[in-house]
């Protein structure tokens, strides 16, 4: 199999509304990012993953497309993206755009042509039903943002599904022309030389054709669980022609050269290894969100670990995820400690990481007040389940009055720590987390036993912690991680060990012992 690029690499997600404003609005944009670029770099990272800067009238900030060919006026135009393109491109960052092929804005042209009559070419391009006879939805499935999936939509007397918000309508996969179009967008991107993708709810494509109702589940704890969750979503998810769908579009990303695709999928291990074996390509990975569904121990972590790298096998890349635009910071989840542990973890394990941004300055979740409220999930279930607004503020760049994001009252409050957490004075800080971020990643770029290495797992007596080696040829990293927040010792294997890199940044060189005592809640690189 010919090899590329993206085993060795390291994906930084940016949230483009979040992220920079170069032109005072107080959403961050396109130029905002190009700015950013020499940052970027200087942190270590290789591949950028912008989510959703198409055109969009902004009810899911951008993952409701209404013209796939075009970039929203908000975050500027093509020239500017060509632009981003080139620069990054001149420093050796790969950009990954997001792809949102379930469901478009219910403003795209299609669906305005789709909903004004029963018959027009668009009519089946999207998923309509007739109302049950007594006037009810269709069938019982649910809206991963509250209710039901199915909009009535007047006009026409039918129902429309939505698998997310009502003003997300889902395309209909089955429809020939559908899937056509689709790969005519891909590769309009890919010629313009966009490095791959991000696909946006991979799983969800294709739907039941017979509409069968779908089962209670018997773990849903209603104070718990968002309503979505009620349901086992046997007849909406994961369906195996998804499955084979996925890999159709994927072989239109290998058309090019040391292309990539990844997947947004929340599924179990055998199945995230089962999708690796059907596209069957280096250029394609599912993002794994182990990190953050498993209990923070090292046993649990380690079983996971172990597995998955065995079960993909050395040709195919893992994936580690520490947060995203969709889920609470890691730093308010784990705690500051446990938060830096895991980023070395994340960074120094066999495959691709992808750092969603403000990880690197330890940014946490921010309270919103109920009148700056945006998010759709938030807005759409009075505050029951988790609104994403939190992990969406602004980047904290310096301390002045806007953190350096805007020189105007930015789209989302800014942290409350901002004006200790943010890049200047980080930078200044010898122990920050902007500095572990840069000295791992140093690391990871100046030892192939880090980028190219195998996995062998360490079988430590010590039951708090996590341990494993990376190596390559003569080159040999070896990993600890204490997961408990007590002193631990652990016996190291044979060898003349070195710390070469503490999550504390208080501490490198020779071990004399072959027992290492680890701090509360710290990691360790050592080399021989
Ligand atoms: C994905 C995106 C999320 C969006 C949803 C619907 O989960 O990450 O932000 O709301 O898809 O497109």
């Amino acid at each position: 199999m010919k090899k590329n690029s993206w085993g060795s690499r390291v994906v930084y997600q940016i949230y483009p509304r979040s992220f920079n404003d170069s032109n005072g609005d107080g959403i961050g944009d396109i130029n905002g990012v190009t700015e950013k670029l020499d940052y970027l770099k200087d942190l270590g990272i290789n591949a950028l993953w912008l989510s959703s800067i198409y055109r969009s009238p902004m009810h899911d900030f951008g993952y409701d497309v209404s013209d796939y060919y075009q970039v929203d006026p908000l975050f500027g135009n093509l020239v500017d993206f060509d632009n981003l393109l080139k620069q990054a491109h001149k420093r050796n960052i790969k950009v990954l755009m997001d792809f949102v092929p379930n469901h478009t804005s219910e403003d795209h042209a299609w669906f305005q042509k789709s909903r004004s009559s029963k018959r027009n070419d668009k009519r089946d391009w999207y998923i309509w039903k007739k109302p049950k006879s007594n006037g009810s939805v269709p069938n019982n499935w649910l809206s991963h943002f509250g209710g039901s999936a199915w909009k009535f939509d007047e006009k026409t007397g039918e129902y429309y599904l939505h698998s997310f918000d009502v003003s997300q309508p889902d395309l209909n996969w089955r429809n020939p022309d559908v899937v056509k179009e689709i790969k005519k967008i891909m590769r309009f991107w890919l010629k313009r030389g966009v490095d791959g993708f991000r696909v946006d709810v991979a799983y969800y494509l294709f739907k039941d054709p017979f509409f069968r109702d779908e089962p209670d589940n018997p773990d849903y704890k209603i104070n718990k669980n968002s309503q979505y969750h009620s349901l086992l979503h046997i007849y909406t998810l994961a369906l195996p022609e998804t499955l084979q769908m996925l890999k159709k579009l994927h072989a239109v990303i290998d058309e090019y050269e040391d292309r990539f695709m990844v997947c947004e999928i929340y599924t179990f291990l055998k199945e995230i290894v089962n999708l690796y074996r059907i596209i069957d390509r280096q250029s394609f990975a599912p993002f794994n969100f182990s990190f953050l569904s498993l209990p923070w121990k090292a046993q649990d972590q380690k079983l996971f670990i172990d597995e998955f790298d065995e079960m993909i096998g050395d040709d195919y890349f893992p994936t580690y995820v520490l947060g995203s635009h969709d889920f609470p910071r890691i730093v308010s989840k784990l705690g500051e400690n446990q938060a830096r542990a895991a980023a070395l973890l994340q960074l120094t394990l066999r495959g691709i990481p992808f750092i969603y941004y403000g990880e690197e300055l330890g940014m946490k979740n921010r309270d919103i007040p109920k009148e700056k409220i945006k998010d759709p999930i938030a807005l759409n279930t009075n505050g029951t389940a988790f609104g994403r607004d939190p992990v969406r503020t602004p980047m904290q760049w310096d301390n002045s009055k806007h953190a350096g994001f805007s020189d105007v009252e930015p789209w989302l409050p800014l942290e409350n720590e901002f004006r200790s957490r943010n890049v200047a004075t980080e930078t200044k800080d010898k122990t920050s987390f902007l500095n572990l971020y840069k000295s791992i990643l140093k690391l990871r770029n100046t030892r192939k036993s880090l980028t190219e290495g195998k996995y062998i797992p360490y079988a430590s007596k010590n039951p708090d912690v996590l341990g494993f080696t990376r190596r390559s040829h003569a080159e040999e990293t070896f990993i600890l991680a204490n997961f408990s927040t007590e002193l631990q010792e652990v016996a190291l294997p044979k060898g003349h060990w070195k710390i070469l890199l503490s999550t504390r940044l208080d501490r490198v060189g020779e071990i004399k012992k072959s027992i290492l005592t680890l701090q509360p809640s710290e990691a360790v690189i050592l080399g021989e």
